[in-house]
């Protein structure tokens, strides 16, 4: 199949971005004790049929008579007609998403955003770095680069989560390290039960891995001081900070640049990213409140 590298396709309720379409819940995988997959079809077969994303956007998720939020799309962009969203259950509409099993609606408006930068991945060493439920984004760029492992050159995946037991995707985290296409590390800050892997923050286990800083692109995302974190322990191996990408989050409101409510300094993080450079965001980055 063609691969799909637009990085930002029209969203499919373009006529009218506020209008968000009904979805069907096909299938519920319980990734932890506060977050499922979710598998999802529009109901009408002929918005599934054109409806495309590029690897890092997202979906305005609505239930109806709760309300809304933003979720990335965690499956892979070349199987279009079922998407799944993998939701950490925090609030009012996460909760109420969560209590919803096979056959349950849920609209969606979307997809927005700017998606992570495959055309840089073209020969190049890849890095992605994910901590909790930030690894959801980048789960179809995984996807994305098993589908057509020739176009980059070394893959690393590194991970991090506060325990084992929080760990999304658990079984393909194994799978993909067993596979040996990508190198696959996973760390955590406390180590519990039979855990025999690496103890401690994500960024150290870039210490593990060697960075051929001129040919390596980054892909970050996952707290905010981890982002923070990431970034900065990558541009001190010297990778450009051209060739670095954090996903960012803030609260959503329209999700397409309309309402000013995830502006972040000069830009709006549901418009101009959440996916965003790092030397373009560098100075707002360096603000502690912002
Ligand atoms: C671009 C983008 C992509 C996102 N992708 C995902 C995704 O793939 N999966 C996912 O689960 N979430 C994702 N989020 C986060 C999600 O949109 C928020 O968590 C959202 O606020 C949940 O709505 P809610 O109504 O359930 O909670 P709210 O009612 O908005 O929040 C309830 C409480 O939880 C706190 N809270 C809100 N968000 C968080 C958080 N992230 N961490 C800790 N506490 C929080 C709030 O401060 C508040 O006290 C994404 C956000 C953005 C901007
Ligand atoms: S959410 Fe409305 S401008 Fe970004």
């Amino acid at each position: 199949m063609t691969p799909q590298l637009l990085e930002r396709p029209e969203p499919v309720c373009a006529l009218d971005a506020w209008m968000p379409l009904p979805t069907r819940i096909l299938d519920v995988h319980v990734e932890n004790f506060n977050t499922r997959t979710f598998e999802l079809q529009f109901v009408d077969p002929a918005v599934g049929d054109f409806y495309r994303f590029a690897l890092g956007q997202f979906n305005m998720v609505y239930v109806p008579g709760i309300g809304e939020a933003a979720i990335s799309i965690s499956s892979d962009a070349d199987k279009p007609r079922t998407l799944s969203h993998t939701i950490r259950v925090v609030g009012s509409v996460t909760r109420a998403i969560a209590r919803m099993g096979a056959g349950g609606i849920v609209g969606l408006r979307g997809p927005f955003g700017a998606g992570w930068p495959l055309h840089e991945l073209e020969g190049r060493d890849v890095v992605i770095m994910a901590g909790g439920i930030g690894l959801a984004p980048l789960r179809p760029v995984v996807y994305w680069i098993l589908n057509n492992r020739n176009r980059c050159r070394r893959v690393v995946l590194l991970y991090g989560c506060r325990t084992p037991e929080d760990r999304i995707f658990s079984r393909e985290l194994e799978a993909w390290a067993e596979g040996g296409q990508i190198d696959c590390m996973v760390t955590v800050d406390n180590a519990t039960g039979e855990w025999a892997g690496p103890v401690g923050v994500v960024t150290a286990l870039t210490r593990r891995i060697k960075v051929s800083a001129a040919n390596t692109v980054v892909l970050v995302c996952g707290p905010r001081m981890l982002n923070r974190a990431a970034a900065w322990s990558f541009l001190q191996l010297h990778v450009p900070p051209t060739q670095v990408y954090v996903s960012l989050e803030r609260n959503m409101n329209c999700g397409f640049g309309r309402c000013g409510h995830c502006q972040y300094g000069p830009k709006f993080v549901c418009r101009d990213g959440p996916v965003f450079r790092f030397s373009d965001i560098a100075d707002i980055f360096a603000v502690e409140e912002i």
